[in-house]
């Protein structure tokens, strides 16, 4: 299958192109859009061929469900059961990076639920997005634009590296603003459970709602057998080819086990901008600086997919905090390390 690539300024939108993209999904197909997170896979979100044909393309398992993405965040209730409390999360957050879990009505196939009887809905804020949802005149279905097991993609070139000849478009807007996946919350009248961090923290959500709890999958290792709350946590997304491992423990310390590692093995660092210079630049990564959680998230799927390319034996990374945003990039991080991380202690040697 040949792919259309449509190359779109966000800032000066060509209409007549994102008509073409939209056009493409009214008749079924699948066409990959910016939003201010990642990239999403889209079909329409009410048929059910374009749903499995979008688990195909990017070899994802369909008990994993789809998010569908609505123009305004009224445009829900054509899709699902709203709430006072969904509408009060859309007033303070929508357009923008929140996903909300309801409970599903029949104009959405079960297919795009992975059989579930809730659906996952969200407003982005992109203009590309939401010009291509409302050109598209349906909600689109849409997961991230990434091969199922590699990272979500937060730029064009991404999403054409992994889906050139699987889907008939591709639109390139250029870098997603934020980089890392919308929050998802499920509600449960007032009370909201944190399924996946994103951009919107826990802190913000507490402003919002009622209560708010983090599930536990978040931070942790499912335990063998556990009953996932949300089905893409059983699934180890993220993972890079060389094995990942975080460093935990004093600012100094973890720095000098960096210094020895490079000389005692063939390792790709993803480290912070100020230890740069007391590094050597072979298989080096910056993500930023320490206090800048915005550019880290911004930076990991990028850098994590650099770190592939690289061929070292070895990744290692930073653990993040886990408050605000850094939740959101300890969440990603864990996950790609298989949970792997490693207290550094004074005068540790590397493997
Ligand atoms: O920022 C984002 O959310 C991006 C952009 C494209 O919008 N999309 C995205 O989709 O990250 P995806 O498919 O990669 O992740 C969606 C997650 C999956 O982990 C899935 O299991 C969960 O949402 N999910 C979807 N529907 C659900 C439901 N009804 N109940 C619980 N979890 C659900
Ligand atoms: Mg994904």
């Amino acid at each position: 299958m040949t792919t259309k690539i449509f190359k779109i300024d966000p800032q000066n939108i060509d209409r007549r192109a994102l008509a073409e993209a939209a056009e493409l999904l009214r008749a079924g197909g699948l066409v990959a859009f910016p939003t201010e997170t990642v990239y999403g896979l889209g079909g329409d979100a009410t048929d059910a061929r374009a749903a499995e044909k979008i688990y195909a393309a990017k070899g994802r398992p369909s008990d994993n469900p789809l998010i569908i993405h609505v123009a305004t965040p009224e445009d829900a209730e054509g899709y699902a059961v709203t709430s006072e409390t969904y509408y009060k999360l859309a007033k303070a957050f929508m357009p923008g990076p929140l996903t909300v879990i309801l409970p599903k009505k029949d104009t959405v196939p079960s297919t795009v639920t992975g059989g579930l009887d809730t659906v996952a809905v969200r407003c982005p804020s992109h203009p590309i997005a939401r010009g291509l949802i409302e050109a598209a005149g349906v909600a689109i279905a849409a997961p991230s634009a990434n091969l199922s097991g590699s990272p979500s993609p937060s730029r064009g070139e991404h999403v054409k590296r992994d889906l050139s000849g699987r889907i008939d478009g591709i639109i390139d807007g250029g870098d997603c603003e934020i980089g890392l996946e919308s929050t998802i919350v499920k509600l449960d009248g007032a009370h909201a459970t944190l399924l996946r961090p994103g951009a919107i923290t826990a802190d913000a959500l507490s402003c919002v709602c009622e209560s708010v709890s983090v599930a536990p999958a978040v931070t942790e290792a499912l335990a063998e057998n556990e009953r996932p709350l949300s089905p893409g946590m059983k699934y180890r997304h993220y993972a890079p080819k060389a094995p990942l491992v975080l460093l935990a423990g004093d600012g100094d310390e973890v720095l000098s086990f960096l210094f020895r590692a490079q000389n005692a093995e063939k390792c790709t660092i993803l480290c912070y901008s100020e230890e740069t210079e007391y590094l050597r630049g072979e298989r080096l990564i910056d993500v930023g600086r320490r206090e800048d959680l915005t550019t880290q998230a911004k930076t990991l799927f990028s850098a994590l997919r650099q770190a592939d390319d690289l061929d070292g034996d070895i990744i290692y990374a930073h653990l993040p905090p886990t408050e605000g945003l850094g939740l959101a990039l300890y969440n990603r991080l864990i996950r790609a390390a298989a949970h792997t991380v490693l207290h550094v202690t004074a005068d540790q040697t590397p493997s």
